[in-house]
């Protein structure tokens, strides 16, 4: 399968020191178009382009950039999301390492258009070899007049900053991000108020996704149309995807939405090596759900996925073969999400070690029957009255498990099914 590369265009294609080879390939080109546009006329190409956030959640990027240049406040804020702290993904380092100047661009086309003059990157504390490249990137821009004052000589100026991550995933959660960069604890805030009102220091604050960011330069260029144009069917445009787990293959590759998840398991993964069997895939990340063999049948879209029971999330696909036990792999991400969790709200803090110590006693064989419905119940509360959404997504695995492996609960129990 042939690989729609817009995402990930031009990684590996030009030496990161080097600015005069970005613009070679047409670099800081889509930022020109932009300052000589109207505003409204560039929302109004990201919405037809129909590009969704790429950091998890999907809230429609046009949208976004609407509410934030609509909001009033002297100072407003653009800032990148590049905390990539979900285990399984990998697409936003990729990026950021072999193509840090597209980043800029679109940070700096998005400062423009809701009215920012400057934009933070939150950089993922375990990708100190990126902070150079990033750094580096903006130096140069800079000395090109890429960024700084007066940019191509419009009344348009913007400059970005390199802030180091807290080390800890709830920090990737947009205002427990904005927390840390205003140098407190990485807690994540009450919402609303939303950043795009209240953010940083109070102020308007655009928050996106790396992977969102990019993008926005050949959407300005080619137009919202073009973008949209290259999803299957009723999809609008590409997705990057992380491939994990027990594959021939595994990496990152950007593919048109809608893509089939068994295809890309097949014919990109290569399936599971040494003619194991596909047991299931967790999509969506940490917090996504777990599907079994007979699922993977899905177009790979935020609406499909949920509608079928899987998670879409940042394009994570973590494939496990059927030499794994599924209660292990469960109890793993249990044990991430139970010292990940922030401690603010009850129904996290509390309930993700409960879960924990549930799924700990079933593998041990002492669990009962009532401990599958208490599974349940608290999955239910967590993810009801949890404060973010790391509370409200962790009991997913359980959740899905307890739906589409159910047997390999029973047969753990005493007195269930064998
Ligand atoms: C626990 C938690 C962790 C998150 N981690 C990330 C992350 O590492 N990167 C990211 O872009 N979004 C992350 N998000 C989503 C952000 O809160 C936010 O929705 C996103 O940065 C918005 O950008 P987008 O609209 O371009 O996707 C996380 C959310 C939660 C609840
Ligand atoms: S849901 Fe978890 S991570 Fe989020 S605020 Fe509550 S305790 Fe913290």
């Amino acid at each position: 399968m042939q690989e729609t590369r817009i995402a990930l265009r031009f990684v590996g294609q030009y030496d990161t020191a080097c600015v005069n080879e970005y613009c070679a390939l047409g670099g800081y080109s889509g930022l020109r178009k932009a300052l000589a546009m109207d505003k409204n006329a560039i929302i109004q190409e990201v919405n037809a382009s129909g590009l969704r956030g790429c950091g998890g959640a999907g809230f429609p990027v046009g949208r976004k950039w609407e509410m934030v240049a609509a909001a009033e406040g002297g100072n407003k804020f653009v800032v990148c999301n590049a905390d990539e702290g979900e285990p399984a993904t990998n697409k936003d380092r990729v990026i950021m390492a072999g193509d840090p100047h597209s980043l800029i661009e679109g940070m700096a086309i998005a400062g423009y258009v809701v009215g920012a003059s400057k934009g933070y990157i939150y950089l993922r504390y375990e990708y100190p070899y990126i902070f150079p490249v990033l750094e580096n990137a903006i130096r140069d821009a800079r000395a090109a007049g890429f960024l700084g004052d007066h940019i191509f000589g419009s009344d348009f100026s913007f400059d970005i900053s390199v802030v180091s991550g807290g080390g800890a995933y709830v920090c990737g959660e947009e205002t427990a991000l904005l927390e840390s960069i205003e140098g407190k604890r990485g807690e994540p805030r009450f919402k609303p108020p939303y950043p795009g009102t209240s953010g940083l220091y109070g102020c308007p604050t655009l928050i996106n996704n790396v992977e969102s960011l990019v993008t926005i330069p050949p959407i300005v260029l080619n137009g919202g149309a073009w973008y949209e144009s290259f999803g299957l069917g009723e999809h609008h445009g590409t997705k990057i995807f992380t491939l994990s787990g027990n594959l021939v293959n595994r990496g990152v590759f950007e593919f048109p939405r809608g893509t089939n998840l068994r295809q890309l398991i097949y014919e990109v993964g290569g399936g599971c090596p040494g003619g194991r069997q596909l047991q299931g895939v967790q999509t969506g990340g940490a917090s996504g759900n777990i599907i079994n063999a007979n699922m993977i049948d899905i177009p790979l879209d935020i609406d499909d996925c949920s509608a079928a029971g899987a998670t879409f999330g940042a394009g994570d696909i973590m494939v496990f073969d059927d030499s794994k036990d599924v209660l292990e792999i469960v109890e793993n991400l249990m044990e991430f999400f139970s010292h990940e969790s922030c401690g603010k709200c009850t129904p996290c803090r509390e309930g993700n070690t409960r879960l924990l110590q549930l799924i700990r006693k079933i593998r041990n064989g002492e669990g009962t029957l009532a401990d599958l419905d208490t599974l349940e119940d608290l999955s239910e509360t967590m993810m009801d009255c949890s404060l973010c959404g790391l509370g409200q997504a962790s009991p997913s695995p359980v959740v899905s498990t307890l739906r589409n492996f159910r047997n390999d609960y029973l047969s753990k129990i005493e007195g269930g099914l064998k």
